[in-house]
């Protein structure tokens, strides 16, 4: 048998066994992304098999919560994709404006900062007060950055540059206190955001929601998994509620198309509209 075939068979197990002991379920993510990123693990973490990946895993949970910064991908920024916010900004929340309460939801959050936009948007349309955003992750570590809301100050100068694309109206620091290399967002922003543990994977719908953003997040899951979280979305959807997906992501070859009319083609934002016959 080829070294790639054991390979495979190694990792089966591996994703299986994070399952079994952990409920965390990677089963039906790109293989191809997983194989590298237990590669990357593999070598930062000092084992030489993933055989070896699952020993450990199994038997040492705080060993488990290290590779799961591995499966992760945080990678995240500050309004990021400039044109989506504003896209957001000129062609949804006049929308949601209407609505005298709203529910958004950011899926796959990461360390916070598209939440943290999202709520700045909200703000400067005058939506802020009125809203609730819940931003929704699997890793822990992640969870407790973005709820921490401490960024760190070199990061800023771009995040500043996006704001200011995306359509900023004021200035991105009017948003957050800088002090000793780091920078904390307002409590009038962080107080609008419930950070909690999600599983587009394992867990289903907990609130009927007017908006939803999940970006960069399906890029790594079989399409099985893509449906199971778009299902998620059209149920938690209110009539006539937006979806955004970003410009990597389609909804092209989803059975859930149907569902959606196209907001902005570019950045992939949609229209949950009623079923045929309803
Ligand atoms: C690349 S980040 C994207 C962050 C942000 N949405 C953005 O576009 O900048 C992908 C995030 O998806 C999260 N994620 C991965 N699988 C997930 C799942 N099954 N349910 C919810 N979040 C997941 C990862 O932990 C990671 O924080």
């Amino acid at each position: 048998m080829s070294e790639d075939k054991t390979d495979d068979i190694e990792i089966e197990l591996l994703l299986q066994g994070i399952f079994l002991r952990y409920k965390y379920d990677f089963r039906e993510y790109s293989r191809a992304s997983v194989k590298r990123r237990l590669k990357s693990a593999m070598s930062r973490l000092n084992v030489a098999t993933v055989s070896g990946l699952q020993e450990k895993t199994l038997h040492q949970p705080e060993f488990f919560f290290s590779l799961l910064q591995y499966l992760t991908v945080p990678v995240t920024e500050m309004f990021r994709d400039p044109a989506y916010f504003q896209a957001l900004r000129e062609k949804v929340l006049p929308h949601l404006s209407t609505y005298p309460s709203l529910k958004l939801w950011v899926a796959g959050c990461s360390t916070g900062e598209e939440a943290y936009s999202l709520a700045i948007l909200l703000e400067e349309e005058g939506l802020l007060d009125r809203s609730i955003i819940y931003a929704t992750d699997i890793n822990p570590v992640s969870l407790k950055k973005a709820e921490a809301g401490i960024y760190r100050l070199e990061d800023i100068q771009k995040y500043t540059a996006n704001y200011q694309k995306a359509g900023g109206k004021r200035s991105l620091s009017d948003y957050y206190v800088a002090d000793y290399g780091a920078v904390a967002f307002q409590p009038l922003i962080r107080k609008k955001i419930l950070f909690t543990d999600h599983s587009l994977a394992t867990d289903n719908v907990f609130s009927e929601t007017h908006f939803i953003s999940c970006r960069n997040v399906m890029i790594y899951f079989e399409p099985e998994l893509q449906n199971r979280a778009v299902g998620l979305f059209t149920e938690s959807l209110a009539r006539q509620g937006f979806l955004g997906i970003g410009e990597k992501e389609s909804l092209q070859f989803s059975p859930h198309a149907v569902r959606y009319e196209s907001v902005d083609r570019g950045m992939k934002i949609y229209r949950k509209v009623l079923e045929r016959g309803l």
